[in-house]
C-alpha cells in the first residue's frame, strides 16, 4: 500500500489523531510566537517564546474544586489543531476593520484522581500575542471553583505597571514596580520586560465568571486570583461552561498594545442583530457642577437637575451641535448619606424636574438626554425595577444611560467583581439591548471586551477620571497619569474619562484641580479613547473660550484607525486617529510635568494631499501649574512628508485636526 492509501484507511477508521501522539505546541500564524504545553507529572505548564526569546517560563495551569482534588495533574487525551484568517467590522470603535488571525490548539484531557473531569485547554496564538481558556464539556453536576491556578512567570528583571485590589471601583493610580513588588493587582497588568518588550495581561470575555486578579512573586511570577462571593467560593459554574480567555499582548513598543485587537477578537461576534441604534456621541451634562461642589444631587436650592438649569445645557448643546446632554440627581433617593439608600426609584422624578417638558424640548432642538440610574450599588433594588425604569426612559425619547454602583460591596454583602457582580452588570447590558438603551457604566468590573457582542455597552469608567480633581484629597490626578492611561486602563477598553475643564478655579474645593493646560484636555479627545465623550465643563467656561471649544466641536467619536507613532509609558504620548466619516485625520500629544519638543513624522497622511492642520497648541508661556489656560490656536499646509515639531509644555499637549483640501 502507498502512503496515500494508508492515510486513507487510517483516517476511515477514524484514528489519525489517536494514533499520532498529541501536539502540545502551537504558533502564531507569522511564526515568531510559540506557545507550548509541558504536561509534566506533578502538573500542567505552558510557556511562550517570542523570537526565541521567552517570554512566559514554565507557568502552572488548572484548578481547585470545592470536594474534589486539585485539578492540575491531567492525562491528554487528544488535541485538535486548527487555524483562523476572517476581517470583521466593527459596530463602532478605534479601528472599521479587525482582522482576526490565530492558529489554536485544543489540548482534550481527563484530571487524574478526583472525579476524572474532563477539561479541554484551548489555546489561541496571533502574531501579537495569546489567550487561552479552559473549557469544561458537559459532565456531572455543577462545578465549585474555589481557585484558579493560572500563572504568568514573566522575565525576571521585567517591571509592571498595575492597579492594587484596594479600588474596588478600579479608581487609583498605576504605579511601576518590580513584579516582585506587586500586591494582589487587577489587570491589565502592562509590562516593560528586557529587550524591549512590552506585554499586557488580562482577560477577554469575562461572563458568568469572577474577575481575575494577580498576586506578584519572586522570579517574574504572578499568580492568579478570583475575586470571590462572601462565601469564599471563587466561582459556580454549570457544565458546559467556558472560562474567560486568559491573555497576553506581546509588542515592541508601548504603542503596539494600544493598538491591538486581540480582546476584541477573543469576544463573541455581535449579539444585536441591527446594532444601528448603538451610536458613538458626545454629551455635556448636568454633572461638573455638582462635582465642583456649586449644586445638588438633591432637590432643593441649588438642586443641578431644575428644569431651568437642564433646558439651559439643552440650548446650549442645540447652539453647539453636542448630541445629549446628562442629568444626574433627578430622581427621588439622593437625600443624606444616599449609598445607604436601598430604595432610589427610577421612575420617580423630584418636582422641579419635569422630565415630559425636559424631553420635549429637547426633542425640538435635535437633543436627547443621556440619563442615569445611580443603583447605590442596591442591585436587586435596580434589578426589580430595571424593564420599567429603562420603558420610563424610552417612553420620553432617552435611549442612552449612565448607570453607578457607589458602595464598596453589592447588596451590603458581594464585591462588583465577583461572579455576582459580572451576572448583575451583564443583565443590565442585556436588558438596557432588549429596551434599545445603551449603557454607560459607572464603577463597573473592568471591561474585558463585552462590548463586540454588546456593542450598547459603549462605555464604563473604572478609571481614576476626572472628577477626582474636582475634590480628591490628593489635589487631583497628576500629570503624568493621562499619558499612563492609554497603556494600562485603556488597554480593557473605552473609558469615561470625562476631561474638558477650561476653567481651573475651585472655590469650594480650593485643595483639588486638574492638573493640565487646556491644550492637553483637547489632546486627550483624541489620545483617551471612548465612543460616548463628555464634554464635562459647563456651557459658562466653554462660551469663555469658543475658539478651543471649537475642536471639541469638530473631534469625532468613532474611528476608521489608529496609530500610536511614539510614546513612553507615564512621560507622554502621540497619538493619531482618522475619522470614521471623512477623511480628516486627528492628533493629540501629551505630556507629564515635564515640558517636551516632540518631532512628529506626518507619514500618516495621503501620499501627496495637502492638508490645513488647525493646531491647538500650549502658550509659550502655559504651564499647568500657573498659567493652564494660555493656549494658541494657528493653521497651517502640510503633507505627509513633512515632520511637525510639538512643544508641550509642563502638563501640556497639542490637538491637531488635519482637514484634507
Ligand atoms: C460616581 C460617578 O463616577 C459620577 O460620575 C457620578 O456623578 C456620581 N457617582 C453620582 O452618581
Amino acid at each position: 500500500m502507498n502512503n496515500k492509501l494508508i492515510f486513507m484507511a487510517l483516517a476511515a477508521a477514524g484514528c489519525l489523531a489517536a494514533c499520532s501522539s498529541p501536539s502540545t505546541e502551537v504558533t502564531s500564524p507569522d511564526g515568531k510566537i510559540k506557545f507550548a504545553v509541558d504536561n509534566k507529572a506533578d502538573g500542567l505548564c505552558y510557556s511562550v517564546t517570542d523570537a526565541g526569546t521567552s517570554i512566559v517560563s514554565p507557568s502552572r495551569l488548572g484548578f481547585v474544586l470545592q470536594g474534589n482534588d486539585s485539578v492540575a495533574r491531567f492525562d491528554v487525551l487528544n488535541s485538535v489543531m486548527s487555524s483562523h484568517d476572517e476581517t470583521w467590522e466593527t459596530v463602532w470603535g478605534e479601528s472599521r476593520e479587525v482582522r482576526d488571525h490565530y492558529n489554536q490548539l485544543t489540548i482534550e484531557m481527563r484530571q487524574k484522581g478526583g472525579n476524572e473531569m474532563l477539561v479541554n485547554l484551548e489555546v489561541r496564538v496571533f502574531d501579537d500575542g495569546f489567550g487561552y481558556r479552559y473549557v469544561f464539556p458537559q459532565q456531572g453536576d455543577s462545578l465549585v471553583i474555589m481557585e484558579e491556578l493560572t500563572e504568568f512567570i514573566v522575565p525576571a528583571a521585567s517591571e509592571a505597571w498595575a492597579m492594587t485590589n484596594h479600588d474596588v471601583y478600579y479608581e487609583d493610580y498605576y504605579r511601576r514596580k518590580p513584579i516582585a513588588e506587586l500586591d494582589t493587582v487587577h489587570t491589565p497588568v502592562t509590562i516593560e520586560a528586557p529587550g524591549d518588550k512590552y506585554l499586557a495581561i488580562h482577560e477577554a470575555n469575562l461572563t458568568d465568571y469572577p474577575k481575575m486578579q494577580l498576586i506578584g512573586e519572586e522570579g517574574g511570577k504572578m499568580r492568579a486570583r478570583l475575586v470571590p462571593w462572601s462565601t469564599g467560593v471563587a466561582a459556580y459554574v454549570v457544565t458546559p461552561f467556558a472560562t474567560p480567555w486568559r491573555t497576553m499582548i506581546i509588542g515592541g513598543t508601548p504603542g503596539d498594545l494600544v493598538t491591538s485587537y486581540m480582546m476584541l477578537n477573543l469576544n463573541e461576534p455581535c449579539a444585536v442583530e441591527d446594532a444601528s441604534w448603538c451610536k458613538p456621541m458626545k454629551y455635556i451634562g448636568v454633572w461638573w457642577e455638582m462635582h465642583l461642589g456649586n449644586g445638588t444631587w438633591y432637590a432643593g436650592p441649588n438642586h443641578g437637575a431644575n428644569t431651568a438649569n437642564v433646558k439651559k445645557y439643552i440650548d446650549f448643546a442645540a447652539e453647539h451641535g453636542i448630541p445629549g446632554v446628562l442629568v444626574e440627581g433627578w430622581n427621588v433617593g439622593w437625600e443624606g448619606h444616599w449609598p445607604a439608600n436601598d430604595h432610589f426609584d427610577f421612575t420617580k422624578p423630584y418636582p422641579d424636574f419635569d422630565i415630559k417638558e425636559i424631553t420635549d424640548y429637547a426633542a425640538e432642538k435635535g437633543v436627547t438626554l443621556v440619563g442615569h440610574h445611580e443603583t447605590a450599588a442596591w442591585t436587586k433594588n435596580y434589578e426589580n425595577q430595571l424593564d420599567t425604569a429603562f420603558k420610563f426612559y424610552t417612553d420620553h425619547g432617552v435611549h442612552n444611560v449612565k448607570t453607578g454602583y457607589v458602595n464598596l460591596l453589592m447588596d451590603g454583602k458581594e464585591d462588583h467583581s465577583s461572579q455576582y457582580g459580572v451576572r448583575h452588570y451583564r443583565k443590565v447590558v442585556e436588558t438596557a439591548a432588549a429596551n434599545k438603551v445603551n449603557i454607560d457604566n459607572h464603577e463597573p468590573v473592568m471591561p474585558t471586551g463585552i462590548q463586540r457582542t454588546w456593542p450598547n455597552l459603549m462605555t464604563q469608567e473604572g478609571v481614576r477620571g476626572q472628577e477626582h480633581c474636582a475634590w480628591d484629597n490628593d489635589g487631583g490626578n497628576p500629570p503624568e497619569h493621562t499619558v499612563l492611561m492609554p497603556f494600562t486602563r485603556g488597554l480593557a477598553g473605552p473609558m469615561d474619562y470625562t476631561f474638558g475643564t477650561f476653567n481651573y478655579d475651585n472655590p469650594v474645593y480650593p485643595f483639588a484641580r486638574v492638573r493640565t493646560t487646556l491644550a492637553k484636555e483637547l489632546a486627550l479627545y483624541v489620545i483617551i479613547y471612548s465612543p460616548m465623550q463628555m464634554a464635562s465643563d459647563t456651557p459658562e467656561n466653554y462660551s469663555a473660550h469658543p475658539d478651543a471649544f471649537q475642536f471639541i466641536k469638530d473631534v469625532p467619536v468613532d474611528w476608521e484607525k489608529t496609530l500610536v507613532p511614539d510614546a513612553v509609558i507615564g512621560d507622554y504620548v502621540v497619538t493619531v486617529r482618522l475619522d470614521r466619516n471623512s477623511s480628516d485625520w486627528y492628533l493629540g500629544a501629551a505630556t507629564d510635568e515635564d515640558a517636551r519638543e516632540l518631532n512628529v513624522a506626518l507619514d500618516f497622511l495621503e501620499p501627496g494631499a495637502e492638508y490645513t492642520a488647525q493646531i491647538y497648541a500650549d502658550a509659550p508661556d502655559a504651564d499647568w501649574e500657573t498659567n493652564p489656560t494660555a493656549y494658541t490656536v494657528t493653521e497651517q499646509t502640510v503633507k505627509s512628508t513633512d515632520t511637525l515639531p510639538l512643544k508641550l509644555a509642563a502638563g501640556g499637549g497639542t490637538a491637531i485636526r488635519f482637514i484634507k483640501k
